[in-house]
């Protein structure tokens, strides 16, 4: 396993380029202008997968976009690892804030990352992340160092719900038996603080359209005289937090777990500079739950947020108008004990009854998923805590992500098995946002501390 490092030295600079050449396909699963562009970059990882060693690699058509999988078998007598990730990347709008384009890969070098960063969208999340996992897949298939069999299962709709691969998981289960799920689609506490992701939270998002007057009118001639839908919804949302930023839905916090006083010390300990929190998102006060610390407020408690809200008119100049129509896109992030469906229909109804008289509400439910909580006494996280360890020279500490990835806890329902959430990303990496980066050195870090976690598990599950 020492070689890694020199086999690192030796390619890293390959293994960017093969990178780049992914980060120029412009996978974007929301938008069906991209979708021949989706179904190359599928083709692309297929083709990387073969490269790196898998004895079979299938491109695996759905209703939406395919599902790649990749296997190389070992032994039937070891233990195997379900690798999953994601090829598809989210919009990346608004374009005109990227410093250079979203699909033309550029490595910049930054304070934080002074070997450089590979700005694109999909850089960590996930393409890069992914990619880490072929390249150390490479190492071991030709050094003859893979202690485990391995399948790959890399899907193109994660980033719109995982609608396809739910199915595909239930058809297939036999196909997909495995010892321990092994994703890297989260982040570090910190660049040099390893961190297994313990929890991720659960989703529920709902779009909702508040409708009045059955046409726009003139503000001058009904202004006052009639609901104006955006006034409304400006104050039916506005209602759903209290004077202390806790969620008003009546339920909401019913089933919410509760972490005790020990478990929030805990968590307490993982090194957090909020000076440098607020000066990196230029604000002067972080905001949020009372009674909860920001890494609370962001792990362990549900929230509630509007994403985007529109209606009337936005465009140059000024136009006297009441809409007849306001909208916005709402999520809620969930935890452990909360239902997805239960909290979609607490949502509902109270926003119906939310609304005065003199407008329609309808609500109408997006994608969702429910909470993950993973067990830290498992083989699996010893082996991916031990891996990080061994590569980053100091102890790995647990924590809870923010974020949300729907099919994980779907895993455990079909599969049976656990997934152990082993990231490289920073929050400060930017996804999803304009400027989305992945540091060389998390890349390469991550290349390198993959292989020891296929040491450590097969030591530690004996077989
Ligand atoms: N990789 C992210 C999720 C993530 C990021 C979890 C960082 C924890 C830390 C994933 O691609 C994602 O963006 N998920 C979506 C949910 C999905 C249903 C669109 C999310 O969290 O908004
Ligand atoms: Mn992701
Ligand atoms: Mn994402």
């Amino acid at each position: 396993m020492n070689q890694i490092n020199s086999y690192i030295t030796q390619h890293q600079d390959r293994f960017i380029e093969e990178l780049t050449a992914l980060l120029r396909l412009p996978s974007v699963s929301a938008d069906s202008a991209f979708s021949q562009d989706v179904l190359d970059t599928a083709e692309a990882f297929a083709a990387a997968l073969r490269e790196a060693g898998c004895d079979t690699v299938e491109i695996c058509d759905t209703q939406g976009y395919p599902i790649i999988l990749g296997e190389k078998e070992v032994d039937p007598s070891l233990p195997t690892v379900l690798v999953y990730g994601h090829y598809d990347v989210q919009p990346p709008d608004p374009l005109d804030l990227w410093d250079s384009p979203p699909f033309e890969p550029e490595i910049r070098k930054t304070e934080l990352h002074p070997d450089g960063a590979i700005y694109a969208r999909g850089a960590s999340d996930d393409k890069g992340q992914v990619f880490m996992h072929i390249k150390a897949l490479e190492f071991m298939v030709r050094h003859d160092a893979l202690p485990c069999n391995v399948k790959f299962m890399i899907e193109g709709e994660e980033e719109v719900g995982s609608t396809s691969l739910s199915a595909f998981v239930k058809e297939n289960r036999e196909r997909l038996s495995n010892d321990i799920i092994l994703i890297s689609d989260t982040g570090l506490i910190a660049k040099d603080v390893p961190s297994v992701t313990t929890g991720l939270r659960g989703l529920s998002y709902v779009e909702v359209t508040v409708t009045g007057p059955n046409r726009d009118l003139h503000s001058g001639l009904y202004g006052g005289a009639v609901a104006n839908p955006i006034n409304i919804l400006a104050r039916m949302i506005a209602s759903l937090h209290d004077e202390n930023n806790r969620v008003t839905i009546p339920g909401f916090y019913d089933k919410v777990e509760e972490l005790s006083r020990e478990e929030r010390d805990l968590m307490a300990e993982a090194p957090f500079d909020l000076e440098a929190y607020k000066k990196e998102l230029d604000i002067d006060a972080v905001y949020g739950e009372k009674g909860y610390v920001t890494n609370e407020r962001n792990a362990i408690r549900p929230t509630l947020d509007v994403n985007g809200i529109w209606g009337g008119y936005t465009g140059e100049g000024a136009k006297t108008v009441i809409p007849s129509q306001a909208h916005a896109k709402i999520s809620m992030r969930l935890v452990p004990h909360q239902d997805t469906d239960e909290i979609t229909e607490l949502f509902s109804a109270h926003f119906q009854n939310l609304a005065p008289e003199g407008v329609r509400v309808e609500v109408h439910p997006h994608h969702g998923g429910q909470a993950y909580v993973t067990p830290i006494d498992s083989i699996g996280y010893q082996a991916a805590s031990k891996a990080y360890e061994t590569t980053f020279g100091r102890e790995s500490i647990p924590h809870r992500g923010g974020g949300s990835i729907p099919i994980v806890p779907l895993f455990e329902n079909e599969l049976g098995s656990k997934t152990i959430l082993m990231g490289f990303g920073l929050n400060s990496d930017a996804i999803h946002s304009p400027n989305e980066h992945f540091g060389v050195w998390n890349f390469l870090k991550g290349i390198e501390t993959i292989p020891y976690f296929y040491q450590y598990y097969a030591e530690l599950s004996g077989k």
